[in-house]
């Protein structure tokens, strides 16, 4: 739909947000405290976004009449997580604004896209190739070299969907085994830290980012962001510089994160980009509690039509994901001298599976 930047929700109007996982909770919870009222479109029954707001749609992406009764529900659509199915989006864009919009979903949705995407703004990111056989993987490999990490163009997250190769490995073997014809290998990046950069922009081209920050992975899931990142300011300044400028030729409305990597000195350009989330991320959770503004208010606000607001970070925060059987351990967590718990209201906790964080901020007096 055109029109899109015409957007401008007043208190009392609703948000539809396509999924129900935490993202979408959140992101309710902080247009309710804007006096907008969200309605959650997720086909999982146990959603834990259903529990905050008063309207929910439980069904299919597929399912055509329930998307145009969500669409007529709300002023304005956004969604939580980047796999939204192109026909649910289109059914939904024809009959109300969706921001992002969805040609980002089509960038960001495919790991080779995007990829070309970073390049053509000359933007460094690993050696990449497209790979559709174990031929095609083996010309890739013999480019590259190794070690390489082979990973579907689509649908991964966590770490699923990925291979890394090394000397002596079977390729026919790691091939079958992605269980795709589809798929990208990159250089394995020998990276000194991982950090990302979470940036909110508005209709009228408004940039603005949080503080970079660092992040930790443990099996390939997020376990712990602190920011600041601890990397010098030139360092920092060209990571702002490269999620601004990627927010910008997206012509995003929203917030966004974007990973990247830190090389050690020496060892060429030192900041690559891994991946871009068209949505709010994980490694924004700090913002709730250690910023004047979260990463959901400025979603919120920018999809709303409204000006985004000014983060100030209140101290060095370091936010800790209860992951899997940790969330059991929530009343220790509780008396923790200036911790601020966050339980998201999932079900059974499944191991990998987020169930909370933690945020700690020690503000500069040291208290
Ligand atoms: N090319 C690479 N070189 C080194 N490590 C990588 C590379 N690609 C991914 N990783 C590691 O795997 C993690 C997950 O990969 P990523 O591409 O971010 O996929 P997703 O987060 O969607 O699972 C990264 O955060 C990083 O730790
Ligand atoms: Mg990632």
């Amino acid at each position: 739909m055109t029109g899109t930047n015409r957007v401008k929700l007043k208190p009392g109007d609703t948000i539809g947000i396509l999924g129900g996982g935490q993202l979408g909770r959140m992101l309710a919870m902080a247009a309710a405290r804007l006096g907008l009222r969200c309605q959650v479109f997720s086909p999982d029954p146990d959603s834990p976004a259903f529990d905050v707001v008063l309207n929910a749609t439980c069904a299919e992406y597929a399912d055509v009449e329930a998307l145009e009764l969500f669409a007529g529900d709300v002023d304005v659509i956004t969604y939580e997580f980047e796999n939204v199915p192109s026909a649910a989006a289109m059914v939904l864009d024809a009959r109300r604004p969706v921001l992002p919009n969805r040609k980002i979903l089509e960038t960001t949705q495919d790991r080779l896209a995007e990829k070309d995407f970073v390049t053509r703004l000359g933007i460094g990111t690993a050696a990449y190739a497209d790979v559709t056989s174990v031929a095609s993987l083996r010309e890739a490999l013999f480019r590259i070299g190794l070690p390489a990490v082979l990973k579907t163009r689509r649908f991964g997250y966590d770490g699923k969907g990925q291979a890394i190769i090394r000397e002596g490995d079977d390729i026919a073997k790691v091939w079958t085994s992605l269980g795709t014809k589809s798929a990208i290998l990159e250089a394995f990046v020998p990276f000194e830290r991982e950090i990302s950069v979470i940036a909110a922009r508005s209709a009228d081209g408004q940039v603005e980012c949080f503080d970079v920050t660092e992040n930790e992975h443990r099996d390939h899931i997020l376990k712990v962001s602190r920011a600041p990142a601890p990397i010098p300011d030139d360092l920092a300044e060209e990571a702002l510089h490269i999620a601004g400028k990627i927010a910008t030729e997206l012509d995003y409305v929203g917030v966004l994160a974007v990973e990247m990597f830190v090389l050690a000195n020496g060892t060429g350009p030192k900041v690559l980009v891994n991946e871009i989330a068209p949505r709010v991320h994980n490694s924004g959770h700090w913002t709730l509690d250690g910023a004047s503004v979260s990463q959901f208010e400025q979603h919120i606000r920018a999809i709303a039509g409204w000006p985004l607001g000014k983060p100030v970070r209140h101290g060095q925060v370091t936010m800790t994901n209860l992951i899997g059987d940790e969330i059991n351990r929530y009343e220790d967590w509780l008396t923790v001298p200036g911790a601020t718990v966050h339980i998201y209201g999932k079900g059974a906790p499944k191991p990998g599976r987020k169930m909370g964080h933690v945020t700690e901020v020690v503000r500069p007096n040291g208290k």
